[in-house]
């Protein structure tokens, strides 16, 4: 047997080689913390299929960005809780709603933080589905003009930057102008451009207690089983406006995350969602994995995929273990 030349292991000799070859790294810079706000005050309630992710009201909400910021975390993004629910899903969209509210709080206590929201009407709609309901199903239309509100307000109140999740056709386009004729134009739209209809969002509908109550998001949200589609997907947001273009859930979806990386130039976010991070959870509790490494193996994954940015609940465990070891 010839010996080979090449050998693979010389790279993975000690520590300083590995370090000085590894090819993906993730930061707290690549990290959104998603936050789920309620009204009252003080108000910290944990939400059962999520350890360590809470529902918390305005004022926590401002403690807690300040901590984040402090961790080296430099964006949330906001989900709405909000006190009443109508079939119009009313307090997406007024001044005075949940998130509208949180904005201005945190924003004018905390410094120099990304504040990005949410835009769509599940988490504000009785029934539970991302728009307006007529004859069952959900009207792409009507429920564009209340996305553009939705989003206006949330940019008048002082959001950051914009992320509509619904999976309504041309509602990016809709919102970049109407954000613009608001006088918003240098507000980015962050877009769910390739979001799969999924299972892995079950305890995330817990959380905001938006379950749909008849039906499924079938018609609006895509086919895990399709891949081209995706790419029709992305190029609609991409053409009609969109800066960062998202892949959700994360882990499945990797596959769809190269390939957007390899077919579009703007910054790619992937969402890893609360049932990657709730399995995760479950599986520690158990005993079965090693949760932290199991964490940082997948957000490494996400990343190496060609994610640049990462909306994931695991932000804060992450910042403060980066903390930990810095000053350790
Ligand atoms: C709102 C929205 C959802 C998620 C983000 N935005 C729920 C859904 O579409 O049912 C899910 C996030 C998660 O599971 O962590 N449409």
């Amino acid at each position: 047997m010839t010996p080979s030349l090449r050998k693979p292991r010389r790279m993975r000799q000690g520590n300083l080689i590995r370090d000085m070859v590894r090819e993906t790294i993730v930061t707290t810079d690549d990290l959104i913390m998603p936050l789920f706000v309620c009204p009252g005050t003080g108000v910290r309630q944990a939400v059962g299929s999520m350890p360590g992710v809470d529902r918390i009201s305005v004022d926590v909400a401002v403690q807690e960005c300040a901590e984040l910021r402090a961790l080296g975390i430099k964006a949330v993004i906001l989900f709405g809780i909000p006190a009443e629910k109508d079939p119009l899903g009313k307090e997406g969209y007024c001044d005075h709603g949940i998130v509208q509210t949180a904005v201005r709080a945190i924003r004018a206590a905390v410094s120099d933080l990304m504040i990005i929201t949410d835009v769509c009407l599940c988490e504000y709609t009785d029934h539970g589905h991302c728009g307006v309901l007529i004859d069952g199903d959900v009207d792409n239309d009507a429920t564009v003009d209340l996305l553009v509100r939705e989003a206006v307000s949330h940019a008048k109140a002082g959001a950051s930057m914009i992320a509509p999740s619904d999976m309504m056709d041309g509602r990016i386009g809709a919102i970049r102008q109407g954000l613009d004729q608001a006088g918003f134009s240098h507000i980015p739209i962050m877009s769910y451009a390739v979001k799969y209809c999924s299972a892995f969002y079950g305890p995330f509908r817990d959380a905001a207690d938006s379950a749909p109550q008849s039906g499924d998001r079938k018609s609006y949200q895509m086919d895990p089983a399709n891949s081209r589609e995706a790419m029709i997907e992305a190029s609609l947001d991409y053409e009609e406006g969109a800066d960062i273009l998202m892949v959700k859930p994360a882990l499945p979806y990797l596959d769809i995350i190269a390939k957007l990386r390899a077919n579009f130039s703007t910054p790619i976010a992937a969402y890893h969602v609360s049932g990657e991070y709730a399995m995760v959870k479950a599986g520690e509790k158990l005993g079965w994995i090693d949760g932290t490494r199991v964490m940082m193996e997948s957000l490494l994954s996400i990343k190496r995929a060609g994610a640049d940015i990462i909306i994931t609940y695991y932000a804060k465990e992450f910042a403060r273990l980066q903390r930990e070891a810095q000053e350790g």
